[in-house]
C-alpha cells in the first residue's frame, strides 16, 4: 500500500498524485509517465493495483521539486508509499545534518588535490540547492586520488590492456576531478557526463586550468546530460561509476551497455567504486566480475 491512496480510490484522484503530477507539469518537462502494477490500489488504463513512477527529463537543470517526486515515485515502484515517504523524509533530514558547519569542515578534507592541482574539485564547494537535488540523485562526492589510481593500476594488471585503445567514460562526472586523474594515463580520450549544470561548468574551468607535467592525455571533454539516456560510444571503453545513480537509473543504463555490446561487440570494462549496488552488474549477463575489493569492483564485458 503507498501513502495518500487507500484500497478502491483511483489513483488519480488520490492527494498525493495530485501533488506529483503538479510539481512535474510544473517543472521539468514530462518526459514519461511509468504505470506499475502493484497491489491494493486501484487504477486507469484498466490496470487493477498500479502505482506511478514519473520520469523526467533534464534538459536544463533539474528541479528540486520534480526530483522530489522523481525520488518517491521510484522508491514506491519497489518498497511502497509508507517506505518512500520514510526515506524521503530521512533523505531531508540528512540534507538538514549535512548542512552544518561541523559538515562543511569535514567535506573540505577533500581539498588536497585542488591545492595541488589549482583546481576546485572539492565537495565543500557545492551550493545548497545542488546539494539538495544530490540527495535525490546521488550527492557530489570526488574520487580519492590513491584510491584512482590504485583502481586503474589494478585494471592494468588483471586486464592486461592498452589504455591508448580505450576512452574513459566517466558516468556523473561531477566537478571532472576523474577526468584530470585520468589524462594522467595515455587513454585515447576522456569524457565525463554530469547531470548538474552548476558541476558541469566548473569541470570545464578545471579541464581549462589542469596543468600537469605527468598528463598524458589531452584529448578530453565534459558534458552535461543525464547520463541515463546517454548513447554509449561504440569504441572500446573504461566506464566509470562512483555512485552516480539510484538503482532504476543504475538499471537503465546496465540495459543500454548490454544492448549497446550487442549491437556492437568491443572490448569493455567498468569500474564500480563504492559497489554498494553491485548486484545490478552482477545480475547482467553481459558483464563478469574479474577483480575488486571492498572499495571498488572492476567488470569485463562479455
Ligand atoms: C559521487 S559523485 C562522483 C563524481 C565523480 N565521478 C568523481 O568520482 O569524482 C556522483 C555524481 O553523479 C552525478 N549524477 C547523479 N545523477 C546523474 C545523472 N542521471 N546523470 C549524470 N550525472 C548524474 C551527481 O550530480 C554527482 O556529481
Amino acid at each position: 500500500m503507498w501513502a495518500g491512496a487507500p484500497a478502491g480510490e483511483t489513483l488519480q484522484a488520490s492527494p498525493l498524485w495530485k501533488l506529483l503530477h503538479s510539481f512535474c507539469m510544473n517543472g521539468t518537462h514530462v518526459h514519461a509517465l511509468r504505470m506499475v502494477s502493484r497491489t491494493g490500489v486501484s487504477a486507469p488504463h484498466g490496470h487493477s493495483r498500479m502505482i506511478v513512477a514519473v520520469a523526467t527529463h533534464a534538459e536544463s537543470s533539474p528541479r528540486v521539486l520534480a526530483a522530489t517526486a522523481q525520488f518517491w515515485s521510484d522508491m514506491a515502484v519497489t518498497r511502497g508509499g509508507f517506505a518512500a515517504t520514510g526515506a524521503l523524509l530521512s533523505a531531508l533530514w540528512e540534507f538538514v545534518r549535512d548542512s552544518t558547519p561541523e559538515r562543511l569542515r569535514q567535506r573540505y578534507g577533500d581539498a588536497d588535490y585542488d591545492w595541488d592541482h589549482h583546481v576546485n574539485t572539492t565537495s565543500a564547494a557545492v551550493g545548497w540547492r545542488d546539494r539538495l537535488l544530490g540527495v535525490f540523485h546521488s550527492p557530489y562526492q570526488p574520487t580519492e586520488p590513491t584510491l584512482f589510481r590504485e583502481m586503474l593500476d589494478s585494471l592494468r594488471d588483471l586486464a592486461r590492456i592498452r589504455f591508448e585503445e580505450f576512452t574513459f567514460l566517466d558516468l556523473g562526472s561531477g566537478k571532472g576531478r576523474t577526468l584530470l586523474m585520468a589524462s594522467d594515463y595515455p587513454f585515447r580520450r576522456i569524457v565525463g557526463v554530469e547531470l548538474l549544470p552548476a558541476l558541469h561548468t566548473i569541470a570545464q574551468e578545471n579541464l581549462q586550468a589542469y596543468k600537469s607535467e605527468s598528463q598524458n592525455c589531452f584529448a578530453l571533454e565534459a558534458i552535461c546530460a543525464d547520463a541515463t539516456e546517454f548513447p554509449f560510444p561504440d569504441e572500446p571503453l573504461v566506464i566509470y561509476l562512483f555512485n552516480p545513480f539510484p538503482e532504476p537509473g543504475l538499471r537503465r543504463v546496465i540495459a543500454q551497455l548490454e544492448s549497446s555490446l550487442r549491437a556492437a561487440p568491443r572490448p569493455l570494462y567498468v569500474l564500480y567504486h563504492n559497489p554498494i549496488l553491485q548486484y545490478v552488474l552482477s545480475d547482467s549477463p553481459a558483464l563478469e566480475k574479474i577483480g575488486g575489493t571492498h572499495q571498488y569492483s572492476i567488470y569485463r564485458g562479455v
